[in-house]
């Protein structure tokens, strides 16, 4: 059976760690799109937005996640928070495979954030007390995109069980 799995939702949502542990579970690989983003362009990603900026991070982002999908049958995908809302990355997405948005609130989000501020460029010069107004913000924009995803899972229906239940059963 061929399969793939995208997951979607803001910074903090979890999307690297349930991606893997999705993976792990029904023996599909694993890609972490950030992660493949750098190795594509030999440099991290706060690298890439300090020397060449999001315009061409976005570029980027698109072009790694178009190599990837195609040239692989099967796999969990963990985009970045930003992947499903520019260019058409969210039809592509849909087009391609199953879209489940890992739906936090913006406290859990804010919690998170704070201390992993440093290799995320967008928050990493925000000061603590405007993170959580930034998140607010950012993601009533962005909901529009993660809106649009096949599977929702809210915050408190996360674990590894009932989201398996819901990709194979939706
Ligand atoms: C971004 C999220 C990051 C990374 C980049 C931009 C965003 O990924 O792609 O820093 O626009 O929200 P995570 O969601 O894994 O933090």
């Amino acid at each position: 059976m061929h399969m793939k799995i995208f997951l979607i939702g803001f910074m903090g949502s979890g999307k690297t760690h349930w991606g893997r542990e999705l993976g792990k579970k029904i023996s599909i690989p694993f890609f972490d799109l950030d992660e493949k983003i750098a190795e594509h362009a030999g440099r991290s990603i706060p690298e890439i937005f300090a020397e060449k900026g999001e315009e061409c991070f976005r570029l980027m982002e698109k072009e790694v996640l178009y190599l990837l999908t195609e040239s692989h049958e099967s796999f969990v995908m963990a985009t970045g928070g930003g992947t499903p809302c520019f260019y058409n990355n969210i039809d592509y997405l849909k087009k391609n495979g199953t879209v489940v948005w890992i739906n936090c609130s913006v406290d859990c989000l804010h919690q998170r954030l704070i201390n992993e501020k440093e290799k995320r460029p967008l928050i990493s010069n925000i000061r603590e007390r405007e993170l959580k107004t930034y998140i607010i913000k950012k993601f009533s924009n962005r909901k529009i995109f993660y809106q649009q995803a096949d599977i929702i899972i809210n915050e408190d229906d996360i674990n590894l069980e009932k989201m398996l239940g819901r990709i194979f059963h939706e």
